[in-house]
C-alpha cells in the first residue's frame, strides 16, 4: 500500500471570469510572462523570428502547436538535478501547425504539388523541443539561445525501435530494410515521464499525414483491415508533403509520406511507413545527441499520453494511456520488471528504459456497470487473440502490438468518449482520465431510440437537443479509477466519474450533472496533471490542474485551466443520468459519480487568448513557477486577417496584422508563493 502524508490544500485565488479577450487572464496577485514562442531561435546564430512568413531554419527554432511539456532540472554546473527550480530543460511537444502563418501569403498550391521549401518548414515545425530555461536573481524567466542542451527532434531525426516489434516485417521500409530504425516522430501530443528522468512522447494523429489510395490490389485483406481501423485512408495526406519533388532526387524524406504499395516489396516502397508511427517514444533530454527509442511493447494507437502510476519498490510499475479517437479505449502497460529505486539515478537513462519498457503486458480497460472494472491482457496465443479471430486473425504478439486497436476490439474493451490525458494522484495512486467529448455516440436517426444512444456506465451522457447537432457527449467528462489493492499490477479496479463538463446555465438534471457554477464551468477537458508531488514544505498536496480544448463552449469563453482539490473514487455515490431527445424519447443510464464540486474544491485559474487550446502544464519542483502551453491562438485566421495577435497582445495593443504564435508562459505568484495555493 501507498502511505504518504497529505497536508490540507486550500485554493488561494479568486476565480477568473470567463472571457474572450486576446490575452492570458490569471487571478489577481499573479503575473504572466511569455518565455518561448513559435520560431524563437534555439541554436546560436539563428536570426530572431520575423513572424511574417519569411523565416527558415525551423529545425533550429521552437516548433509550432506546443503541447505537453515537462521540466527537467539542471544544477549550476549543468548536470541533472531533479530538485532545481531555477535552471532546467523544458521538453515540449510540437503537435501540429498553423500552416497559414508559416508562409508569406499562406500555403502555396495546397491541393497540388507543394514547394519543397514550404513543406520542409512545415515538417520541421513538428516534433519536440528541448530548451534550457533559467530564472535570474530577480525571479525573471528566460530561455538560453545557444545552450548546448537545446535540441529539436523533428520528423527527420533518426530513431530506433525497441521491444517485440523491432526487426519484424511490419517495420521494414525502403529506408529500414531490417525494421530496426525509423525517421522521426510526428503529432506528439501529451507525454509521460519516468523516475530515471526521461520523457515519453506520444504519437497521436499520425495517420492523416500519409497519402494512400489506389493500392488495394497490392494489399492483403489483413492490411486493409488494419489501415481502415487506424484511418490511414487519405488520398492526399495532410499538407501534401508526399507531392514534393525535391531538388535532391535521393531525398526520400518527402516520398515516404506516400504510403502506397508502389514497389516490388515492402523494402522498395513505403507501404509500411505508417507502422513506424503511433508509438510511445522515449527521449533522454540531458543528452542532446541521444537517439529516441520507440517502445513497441506499449502498443500502437492514437497515443495521447502515457502517465505512470506510483513507483513502489518491488512492484511492477505501470503507465496509463488514452487512445484519443471517438469510441477508443484506455490502456495500461505493466512492466515485467519490479521497480528498483536505485535505477532512478542510473547514468545510462535509455538503458533503464530498455529494462522497464521493452517487456511487459499491455492491458485494455473494461468498465462494468457496477462501478468495477477489469484490465484485459492483450497477449497472443489464446482465443480471440490468435488466428481464430474472424475480424482480424492475429499471427504474433508483434501483430497485436502493431494492431492494438483490433486486439482491444476482440476482447470487448469499453468504448470511451475520446480518452485524452491521464494523471495520477500522488497521494493515493488514483488514475484520472479526461474524456474530452464524443460527437458520435449516437447511431441512426436524429431522434434516436434508447438503444441507438449506445451509452455505457462510464460514458453515460448523450445530447439530443437540438437533434441535428447532437450526436453524442458534447462537453466531456473526467473518469477516475482506483486499482484494487492500490497496486499498479492489479487486474481489477473501482471507478467513478469525477466531473461532467457543462455550462452552468444548462439543465442540471441531464447536462450540468456536476452542478458547475459560473466560477468553474468548463467543456471538453483534455490536459490533466497533478502538481509536483512535493511542495515547498515537503508535503504532498493532491492538486489537480485541468485544461480544456473546446469547441462547444467558445461562444462563452476562450479555453481555460481550472484547479481542483479532488476527493477519492466513489465519494459521490450512484447517479442515474437521463438522456431525452427533442422528440421526448427518454432513456436512463446508471453510473457512479464523485462528490459535487464546490467553490472550495474547483475554481477557474486561467483563460487563454482567442482560438487557443490550453495544453501542457508543469511546474518547478518548488511549485512557485507554473509552465503552461498556449496552443494555436488565432488558428482560424489568415495571414491577411489574423484572428489573434497573441502573445504580442499580452502586453498591449499589437500592430495590425500581427501573426499569432503558440507559446509557453510562466505564471508566478507576486508574493513568491506556491502557484494556486
Ligand atoms: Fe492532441 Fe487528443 O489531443
Ligand atoms: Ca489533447
Ligand atoms: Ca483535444
Ligand atoms: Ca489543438
Amino acid at each position: 500500500t501507498v502511505t504518504v502524508t497529505v497536508s490540507p490544500a486550500v485554493i488561494g485565488f479568486n476565480a477568473v471570469a470567463k472571457n474572450r479577450n486576446d490575452i492570458v487572464t490569471v487571478p489577481d496577485g499573479y503575473t504572466v510572462t511569455v518565455v518561448t514562442r513559435l520560431g524563437d531561435p534555439l541554436a546560436a546564430g539563428v536570426s530572431a523570428y520575423a513572424n511574417n512568413g519569411t523565416d527558415t531554419n525551423f529545425a533550429q527554432r521552437i516548433g509550432d502547436h506546443g503541447d505537453a511539456l515537462y521540466w527537467y532540472g539542471l544544477s549550476a554546473t549543468g548536470t541533472r538535478e531533479d530538485s532545481s527550480s531555477v535552471r532546467g530543460l523544458l521538453v515540449q511537444n510540437h503537435e501540429n501547425i498553423n500552416q497559414q502563418y508559416l508562409h508569406p501569403a499562406g500555403a502555396t498550391s495546397p491541393g497540388g504539388i507543394r514547394p519543397e521549401g514550404e513543406a520542409q518548414k512545415e515538417i520541421d515545425c513538428h516534433g519536440l523541443s528541448v530548451t534550457e530555461y533559467v530564472q535570474s536573481a530577480n525571479r525573471a524567466w528566460s530561455y538560453v539561445q545557444g545552450s548546448t542542451f537545446n535540441r529539436r527532434i523533428t520528423p527527420a531525426t533518426p530513431t530506433v525501435f525497441n521491444g517485440p516489434v523491432r526487426g519484424t516485417d511490419f517495420l521494414k521500409t525502403a529506408h529500414s530494410a531490417d525494421g530496426t530504425t525509423g525517421r522521426g516522430t510526428i503529432n506528439n501530443c501529451a507525454n509521460g515521464v519516468t523516475p530515471w528522468a526521461t520523457n515519453l512522447t506520444c504519437e497521436e494523429n499520425w495517420a492523416g499525414y500519409f497519402r494512400r489510395s489506389g493500392d488495394n490490389a497490392a494489399r492483403t485483406a489483413k492490411e486493409l483491415t488494419a489501415l481502415g481501423r487506424y484511418g490511414v485512408t487519405s488520398g492526399t495526406g495532410s499538407y501534401g508533403w508526399s507531392t514534393v519533388v525535391p531538388a535532391d532526387s535521393a531525398n526520400t524524406l518527402f516520398r515516404r509520406w506516400d504510403a502506397r504499395a508502389t514497389g516490388a516489396s515492402a523494402t522498395t516502397d513505403f507501404r509500411n511507413e505508417p507502422n513506424q508511427f503511433g508509438w510511445i517514444v522515449e527521449i533522454d533530454p540531458y543528452v542532446a545527441n541521444s537517439v529516441p527509442r520507440k517502445r513497441t511493447a506499449l502498443g500502437r494507437m492514437g497515443h495521447e499520453g502515457c502517465w505512470p502510476g506510483l513507483f513502489v519498490a518491488g512492484r511492477k510499475p505501470a503507465w496509463y494511456m488514452g487512445d484519443d479517437a471517438v469510441n477508443e479505449y484506455l490502456y495500461k502497460f505493466v512492466s515485467n520488471t519490479a521497480w528498483a529505486a536505485a535505477d532512478a539515478n542510473a547514468a545510462d537513462r535509455l538503458a533503464i528504459g530498455d529494462k522497464y519498457l521493452d517487456a511487459g503486458t499491455l492491458y485494455v480497460a473494461v468498465f462494468n456497470a457496477d462501478g468495477t472494472g477489469n484490465w484485459r491482457p492483450l497477449v497472443f496465443g489464446t482465443a480471440p487473440l490468435d488466428g481464430s479471430n474472424a475480424a482480424y486473425p492475429f499471427a504474433s504478439q508483434a501483430d497485436i502490438l502493431v494492431n492494438t486497436r483490433l486486439a482491444a476490439d476482440a476482447v470487448g474493451a469499453t468504448p470511451m468518449d475520446r480518452p485524452e490525458w491521464t494523471a495520477v494522484n500522488p497521494a493515493n495512486g488514483e488514475v484520472y482520465l479526461t474524456l474530452t467529448n464524443n460527437g458520435n455516440r449516437v447511431t441512426g436517426a436524429d431522434t434516436p431510440t434508447a438503444a441507438q444512444r449506445q451509452t455505457n456506465a462510464a460514458n453515460p451522457r448523450v445530447y439530443v437537443d437540438p437533434p441535428s447537432t447532437s450526436r453524442g457527449n458534447r462537453n466531456g467528462h473526467v473518469v477516475r479509477l482506483r486499482e484494487t489493492g492500490d497496486s499498479t499490477e492489479a487486474l481489477t479496479f473501482a471507478w467513478d466519474i469525477y466531473l461532467f463538463g457543462a455550462g452552468s446555465d444548462l439543465n442540471a438534471t441531464n447536462i450540468n450533472l456536476s452542478g458547475l457554477t459560473a466560477d468553474n464551468d468548463f467543456s471538453s477537458p483534455d490536459g490533466l496533471w497533478f502538481g509536483r508531488p512535493t511542495n515547498a514544505s515537503g508535503l504532498i498536496k493532491p492538486v489537480l490542474w485541468l485544461q480544456t480544448d473546446d469547441g462547444a463552449f467558445t461562444d462563452q469563453t476562450n479555453n481555460q485551466m481550472l484547479l481542483g482539490l479532488p476527493g477519492t473514487v466513489n465519494d459521490g455515490g450512484t447517479r442515474t443520468v437521463t438522456n431525452t431527445t427533442a422528440a421526448g424519447v427518454a432513456s436512463t443510464q446508471a453510473t457512479r459519480v464523485g462528490a459535487t464540486p464546490t467553490a472550495a474544491t474547483l475554481k477557474r485559474f486561467l483563460v487563454g487568448p482567442v482560438e487557443c487550446e490550453i495544453t501542457g502544464v508543469d511546474s518547478t519542483p518548488d511549485g512557485r513557477t507554473l509552465f503552461v502551453g498556449i496552443q494555436h491562438p488565432g488558428e482560424g485566421g489568415t495571414p491577411a486577417a489574423p484572428t489573434s495577435a497573441w502573445p504580442a497582445s499580452q502586453s498591449g495593443t499589437a500592430p495590425a496584422g500581427t501573426r499569432p504564435r503558440s507559446a509557453v508562459v510562466v505564471i508566478t505568484k507576486n508574493d513568491g508563493g506556491v502557484v494556486g495555493l
